[in-house]
């Protein structure tokens, strides 16, 4: 039996703007978190408060973060590597503060010390004090959980190392985790013995999927979660995204193709599917390029 609600949480400008090369300017970003509030979403990954060497992309955190018009019933999240970042998060008035912040670790060693520069546990230490000062401001805290199927630098990563990572966050307090297929390798019973890992210290209420698209398998692997009654998942409009970190890794399955398969299984997500689709052709025109989904595509074509 599939769950009779789903909620979508668009990383589009985050996860997918944030290795852009073009930078893209801040209005733009913030228009794209209008229409896709304006379009039903109810949660939405911002920006990241992280080194603007490694990502210059996201420099523009605080200014995005201010020039969002809030919609009532809408959560903004942003990424917090360290303290440095919630810091700089909580900088500005009340007002611009996230509802939620991301802490991001990884299942695999390798990709930890390339991604946020520390090891496993290096990074739990450093996630610690984070999570505490958030929470000290009624800030939630999610944690993502990278590489939890497979690794561009290990290969395969097994479900215990999900498992550990999932335990350690529960330890100091992440209140939910996203399993993320970073790299887009995953298939369907490989990313359930992942989510059963998360699962085995998180409730089904507490554990989403984080599913990039690369090898064409995150709409399979979106199913095979709701069949074990994961309902919570994070996609991109138009199917925008890649890690700077994890080389030729595309971006999320795009929110309009989970929508349109959603709908057409009677499941509801509250998102209008057109003016889902306005979103990402407007990302996309600004872009410079096509949306990167097949739902959209087809549908702006008929
Ligand atoms: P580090 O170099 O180890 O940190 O970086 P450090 O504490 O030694 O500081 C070095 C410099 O960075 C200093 O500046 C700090 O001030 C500065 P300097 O003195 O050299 O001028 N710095 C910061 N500046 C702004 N904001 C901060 C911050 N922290 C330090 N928060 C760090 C560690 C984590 C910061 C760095 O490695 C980093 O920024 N990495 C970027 C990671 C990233 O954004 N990756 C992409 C997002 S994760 C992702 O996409 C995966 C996900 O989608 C799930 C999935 O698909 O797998 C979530
Ligand atoms: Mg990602």
């Amino acid at each position: 039996k599939l769950p009779s609600k789903v909620k979508l949480v668009d990383v589009g400008p985050r996860d997918g703007l944030q290795n852009e090369k073009q930078p893209v300017p801040a209005e733009v970003k913030i228009g794209l978190v209008h229409r896709l509030q304006d379009a039903g979403l109810t949660e939405i990954e911002v920006t990241s408060f992280v080194s603007p060497k490694w990502v210059p992309q996201m420099a523009d955190n605080a200014q995005v973060m201010a020039g969002i018009r809030r919609k009532p019933g809408v959560r903004y999240s942003v990424l917090t590597p360290n303290l440095k970042g919630l810091e700089a998060a909580v900088a500005a008035p009340r007002e611009f503060w996230p509802d939620e912040i991301v802490v991001f670790g990884a299942a695999s060693e390798a990709f930890s010390q390339k991604n946020i520069n520390c090891s496993i546990a290096e990074s739990i230490e450093r996630f610690a004090p984070v999570v505490e000062a958030a929470k000290a401001r009624g800030i939630q805290v999610r944690g993502a959980i990278s590489t939890a199927v497979g690794c561009p630098y290990e290969g395969e990563v097994p479900p215990e190392r999900v498992e550990l990572v999932a335990r350690l966050m529960k330890q100091i307090g992440v209140q939910h985790v996203g399993v993320a297929d970073t790299i887009g390798v995953g298939t369907p019973v490989k990313v359930q013995r992942a989510l059963e890992a998360a699962l085995r210290h998180y409730g089904i209420d507490e554990v989403s999927g984080h599913f990039h698209d690369t090898y064409g398998q995150a709409l399979g692997n979106t199913l095979a979660s709701l069949e074990m009654g994961v309902w919570q998942f994070d996609t991109s409009s138009a199917g925008l995204g890649g890690c700077p970190y994890a080389k030729g890794a595309t971006g999320n399955v795009a929110t309009e193709d989970v929508v349109y398969m959603l709908h057409g299984m009677g499941v509801d997500t509250g998102i209008d599917l057109d003016k889902l689709i306005d979103a990402g052709a407007y990302i996309s025109e600004q872009l410079g390029r096509k949306p990167n989904s097949r739902a959209s595509t087809a549908i702006l074509n008929k």
